[in-house]
């Protein structure tokens, strides 16, 4: 204790000796003797109780942290699986369009220019991955889909959303109803525009699909000069807005040019037997019109390009009247209404469910092979079987009335799908006993709302 004491007051005496102002020393300039000052007091400071050590610490932590700071994300992108190309290649169209020229008589193909996007900037690319702002370093499609609020197209919105892509609509919802793509409506994903394809349209986009036609014939022989109108013009200016932004593009052709086939099954190289100046013209010539300017600006203007040539489709969302023969038997059966026969009903069709087209498309628009491609389900039915098949489904004791056939009604119709099977590795999985139910239910619950609004 004695000697704790003693040490104590040891060092208040030497402090009081350092301080020349101390109560206990007497202020005497001249005989004051001053400390050596060699260095300026700040440095004294300093230099004492290791400050300096703790000063230059601090100094290489934080270097060492800016040093390191760009290889980081490498080390953390390579130690997820996630290889550099992959994030290169897939870069959207923020960045390819900032590449493209707005000329119309200019066009890269939208996987040259970034072949040689990714090659001229590979290196900077790989450390800043993570610094570009939203949007640009994102590895999701920019895509649109014409025709979206349809029966097909939004069925092809889900799956497109569902991947994870981001998905402009644009309907004139002349068919098209924004019931079938609400439930999309509180995604930042996805966006919904009005418009009528017969007028252009710019829009920043890697992929487009072309969908708008009204594909019914009830609904395209009421303004046959519109319908023609979509197919030509319409189709014009997607091709034109894919030229101009070099997206790839892909056009919803229909089995329908075969018209009347004399062939059977229908193969892609099967040119078709139309009538050019019947009742179904607008829809089947104006589909064939769509396919050769597709094909067109695909050799002279080397925009890519993908045709699909789609065989009668059903499930969920069909329009209820649109006198297509399934959602016909389906309606007519729900509401206790005879089932309405064209002609003997020994025509035949192949029925494709929905599920099973949309997996087409989509496989169709990532492959390298521009078509044109029969999306089509190969089991063939005549119109009877189809009304067995309905009443077993939905109402075994429900009734056949027979009407006589319309013009140009194509006798039968069955797609040879052996180039899509063989270059897509797509075939339909959906048979008819399985795919109606679910229609069915879909049906049911629209034809009792409308029942419940009289
Ligand atoms: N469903 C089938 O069995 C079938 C068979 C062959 C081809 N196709 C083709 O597939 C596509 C989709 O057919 P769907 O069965 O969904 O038909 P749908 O009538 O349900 O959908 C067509 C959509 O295009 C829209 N539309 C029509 N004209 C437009 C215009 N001028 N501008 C903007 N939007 C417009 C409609 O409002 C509707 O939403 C069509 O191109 C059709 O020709 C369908």
């Amino acid at each position: 204790m004695k000697q704790l004491y003693k040490q104590s007051s040891l060092n208040n005496y030497k402090r009081d000796e350092e301080n020349p102002l101390s109560s206990n020393s007497q202020y005497s300039p001249k005989t004051l003797k001053q400390p050596p000052r060699s260095l300026p007091r700040s440095l004294n400071y300093i230099l004492k109780e290791q400050r300096l050590l703790f000063v230059l610490v601090g100094i290489l932590i934080a270097s060492t942290f800016f040093i390191l700071q760009p290889i980081l994300p490498r080390i953390a992108t390579s130690e997820s699986n996630y290889s550099t190309s992959t994030t290169i290649t897939t870069f959207p169209s923020s960045i390819q369009n900032g590449f493209s020229n707005n000329d119309d008589n200019f066009h890269v193909s939208s996987s040259s220019m970034m072949n040689s996007y990714q090659s001229s900037t590979n290196f900077d690319l790989v450390g800043k991955t993570n610094r570009v702002p939203v949007g640009i370093g994102s590895k999701r499609l920019r895509i649109v889909v014409t025709g979206g609020a349809g029966f097909v197209g939004s069925h092809l919105v889900d799956k497109l959303l569902g991947r994870g892509d981001s998905v402009i609509v644009i309907d004139n919802f002349f068919t098209g109803r924004k019931e079938n793509v609400m439930h999309h409506f509180g995604n930042p994903r996805f966006e919904l525009i009005r418009h009528d394809v017969v007028e252009p349209i710019l829009l920043e986009v890697d992929q487009i699909y072309h969908l708008a036609c009204p594909a019914s014939p009830v609904h395209y022989k009421f303004n046959p000069v519109k319908t023609i109108k979509t197919n030509v013009m319409g189709t014009l200016n997607m091709l034109g807005l894919a030229k101009r932004i070099g997206a790839r593009f892909l056009l919803t052709s229909t089995s329908e040019v075969y018209g009347d086939p004399l062939e059977h099954p229908q193969k892609e190289t099967y040119w078709g037997n139309v009538n050019p100046i019947g009742e179904r013209s607008c829809y089947d010539e104006g589909k064939r019109t769509a396919e050769t300017l597709t094909m067109d600006y695909h050799r002279g203007a080397s925009v890519e390009v993908r045709i699909a040539r789609i065989f009668n489709t059903y499930g969920p969302r069909m329009c209820i009247d649109d006198g297509r023969v399934v959602s016909n038997f389906v309606s007519q059966a729900l509401r206790r209404q005879p089932l309405t026969v064209y002609g003997d009903g020994k025509q035949t069709r192949s029925f494709q469910y929905v599920s099973d087209l949309v997996n087409g498309l989509v496989a169709l628009m990532e492959h390298d092979h521009v078509g044109p491609f029969n999306l089509g389900n190969p089991g063939e039915f005549t119109m009877l079987e189809l009304a067995e098949v309905v009443k077993e489904t939905i109402d075994s004791s429900a009734t056949i009335e027979f009407k006589p056939n319309t013009a140009d009604d194509p006798h039968m119709r069955k797609p040879d799908i052996s180039k899509a099977k063989e270059l897509l590795n797509w075939e339909p999985k959906v048979s008819l006993r399985e795919g109606l139910p679910r229609m069915v239910t879909d049906f049911q619950k629209r034809v009792e709302e409308e029942g419940a609004k009289l």
